[in-house]
């Protein structure tokens, strides 16, 4: 497609530069080398959408080449489990609607991948992993998913994840869905992706398309995002809209992006935060209007901040005490220097004052989340089916869904329990509004939200900054706010353990790792600008090579003289 309009010099040397790409062709008349060419596996939205608005590249072409990069990997990985089949004709018309000058904001024309369990209004299926769940395409779409396509992105796929995002019984592994497979990561053979937002995470590390939106209940966001290498934001409950997204719990359930960089995830969040109608928990927010993520990208953000690194004793928390605390560990102390360097004092702050408060907080908190838990994913997901047409498949409520799930063999039920499921059958759940259920929710989320809100005021501190797996924990009740960036991997010493049903490597060599910052809620945005300053000092995602990557690259629709200036 040919460029709009002539740009001044400035403006070609800054894309070029932008893009690192083949600076020589333009002062030295050399030719280019495909080497100069960017990767989807590190190209920034920011950067496709100056190739898009250059000419040099077509919201078809890239789409085209995202399809290509999905079957290049997904036998092997299974990230994703449908592509959106009218993903290159959508593609094609924002093409065209540019050409005529009517492109806006940097997402126009970007395709993303969204989690299964976002409801789209097109000929794409919504499972949450269920084929049970998805007989027909959903009568109702995400309020974000909307949001995402009036800001020109183009929705190409949906990703794999957890069945029921993790709620479908005690032994599934993490990673399955009877829709998708299951879903391995991309750094170490047979990895296991974590969950629930698996395929998202995998996708977006890999660049099977620009970003993917995944949700968290607990830890459904953060951890596939460590997992993977790449960033992930857990929004605080209610800065995002979660209609339209089979739930779990709408006490605890946000959706969010994960994506290559902070930058990236700024600029899906821009679009995605905000009040909905539908939603009432974002009725909440404490802001006329959410506060611009995009406009906190700022490299000086930890200049004069205090963090609180979260410290926990081995023998404190068993859940954590896995074979490689001190790999992980390690890794973690590596990360003070680049906070430090970003501007940031750190001071270690203790989790807990002795083991046995440490352990009988989390055995409480659970037991307090089964009891709220349980009443809400029953009446959540007996709502989801409802918007089901009455005459499409056998799912018509919750006693007909464990039926499907029961018999229906792609559910694979004698291999994978479906307890969670079963148990919204049982009569003597409490009903959701009931005084019990707000006293285990106000319980829960009491204790966790004033612990962590008790260590920032005790130790005078910003931000906590902990591992991944830890800060999940601390923030799912509450719905705190989670930023999770990569940090590095585990190192040569580090042993392998794989899950008890021998199919995923839970940790490895190798194994990525994710540096997680949380603080109140509402501190979405404060948290994303110390993330991105923790980032761009320390680049951990660029020095983590996946072992698989897809084939096809940009160097096959961008040739190299397609720099040449005069055609800029
Ligand atoms: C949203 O509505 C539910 C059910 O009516 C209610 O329990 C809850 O407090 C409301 N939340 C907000 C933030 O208004
Ligand atoms: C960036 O952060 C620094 C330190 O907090 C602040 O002084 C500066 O004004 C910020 N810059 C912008 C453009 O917001
Ligand atoms: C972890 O490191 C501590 C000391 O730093 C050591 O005492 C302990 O044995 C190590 N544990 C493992 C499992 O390597
Ligand atoms: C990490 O640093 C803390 C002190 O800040 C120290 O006690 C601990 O031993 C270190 N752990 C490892 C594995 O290096
Ligand atoms: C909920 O937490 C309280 C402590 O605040 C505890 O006494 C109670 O046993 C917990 N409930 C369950 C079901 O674990
Ligand atoms: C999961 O639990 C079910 C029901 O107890 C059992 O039949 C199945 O073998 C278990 N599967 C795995 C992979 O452990
Ligand atoms: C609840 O289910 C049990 C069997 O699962 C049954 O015996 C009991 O009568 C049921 N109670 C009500 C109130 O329906
Ligand atoms: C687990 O799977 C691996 C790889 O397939 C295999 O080498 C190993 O023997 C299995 N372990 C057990 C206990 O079955």
């Amino acid at each position: 497609m040919a460029p709009t309009a002539l740009r001044p010099l400035q403006t070609i040397f800054k894309i070029v530069s932008s893009l690192g790409l083949c600076l020589a062709s333009l002062t030295q008349h050399k030719p280019c080398h495909a080497a100069d060419i960017p990767s989807l596996l590190d190209i920034s939205i920011s950067e496709l959408a100056l190739l898009l608005e250059s000419g040099e590249l077509t919201s078809r072409a890239l789409t085209q080449l995202y399809v290509d990069r999905i079957h290049d990997v997904n036998d092997d990985l299974h990230a994703v489990i449908e592509i959106n089949p009218d993903a290159i004709a959508i593609a094609s018309d924002l093409d065209r609607q540019r050409a005529a000058g009517h492109a806006s904001g940097p997402l126009f024309g970007i395709p993303i991948l969204v989690k299964d369990n976002y409801a789209t209004h097109d000929r794409m299926l919504t499972g949450a992993g269920s084929v049970c769940l998805a007989p027909v395409p959903a009568t109702l779409e995400a309020t974000v998913v909307t949001r995402l396509r009036q800001a020109g992105a183009i929705i190409l796929g949906k990703a794999n994840a957890d069945e029921f995002s993790g709620s479908r019984g005690f032994n599934v592994t993490g990673g399955w869905s009877a829709r998708g497979g299951q879903t391995y990561g991309a750094y170490v053979e047979k990895q296991t992706p974590c969950g629930s937002s698996s395929g998202s995470g995998v996708a977006a590390s890999l660049g099977l398309a620009a970003a993917a939106l995944g949700t968290e209940t607990a830890g459904s966001i953060t951890c596939p995002a460590a997992y993977n290498n790449v960033v992930g934001i857990k929004p605080s409950v209610g800065t995002t809209s979660r209609h339209g997204v089979v739930p779990v719990t709408l006490r605890q359930d946000t959706t969010g992006p994960l994506a290559q960089s902070i930058a990236d995830a700024a600029l899906l969040l821009d679009v995605m935060a905000g009040v909905d109608p539908l939603d009432n928990y974002t009725s909440a927010q404490p802001w006329d209007s959410p506060p611009s993520f995009t406009a906190a990208l700022n490299l000086s953000a930890l200049q004069g901040k205090r963090l609180g690194m979260v410290r926990v004793a081995s023998s404190q928390l068993a859940l954590l005490d896995g074979v490689n605390k001190n790999e992980t560990e390690a890794v973690l102390n590596a990360t003070r220097r680049h906070l430090e360097v970003a501007g940031a004092e750190v001071v270690d702050v203790a989790l807990f004052p002795d083991p046995e408060s440490a352990l009988t907080l989390i055995e409480w908190v659970f037991g307090n989340m089964s009891v709220y838990g349980l009443p809400d994913f029953r009446d959540g997901l007996g709502a989801y089916i409802d918007t089901i047409p009455a005459g499409a498949g056998t799912v018509h409520d919750l006693e007909t869904l464990v039926e499907c799930v029961k018999s229906d063999p792609r559910e694979l039920a004698s291999v994978y329990s479906y307890d969670s499921l079963t148990q919204t059958l049982d009569n003597d759940t409490l009903p959701a509004g009931s005084s019990e259920v707000w006293e285990a929710y106000l319980t829960a989320s009491g204790a966790t939200r004033g612990l962590v809100a008790g260590l920032l005021e005790q130790h005078q501190v910003d931000a906590l900054v902990l591992v991944s797996d830890l800060a999940y924990l601390l923030g799912a009740s509450a719905g705190l706010p989670i930023v999770t960036v990569p940090m590095g991997a585990l190192g040569e010493d580090a042993q392998t353990a794989r899950d008890p049903t021998n199919t995923t490597v839970q940790t490895a060599p190798g194994m990525p790792l994710g540096l997680s910052f949380m603080a109140d809620k509402w501190s979405d945005v404060e948290l994303v600008s110390y993330g991105y300053a923790y980032e761009q000092v320390s680049r951990k995602r660029e020095q983590l090579k996946p072992y698989l990557k897809p084939r096809h690259d940009l160097d096959s629709v961008l040739r190299p003289r397609a720099v040449d200036a005069r055609q800029l």
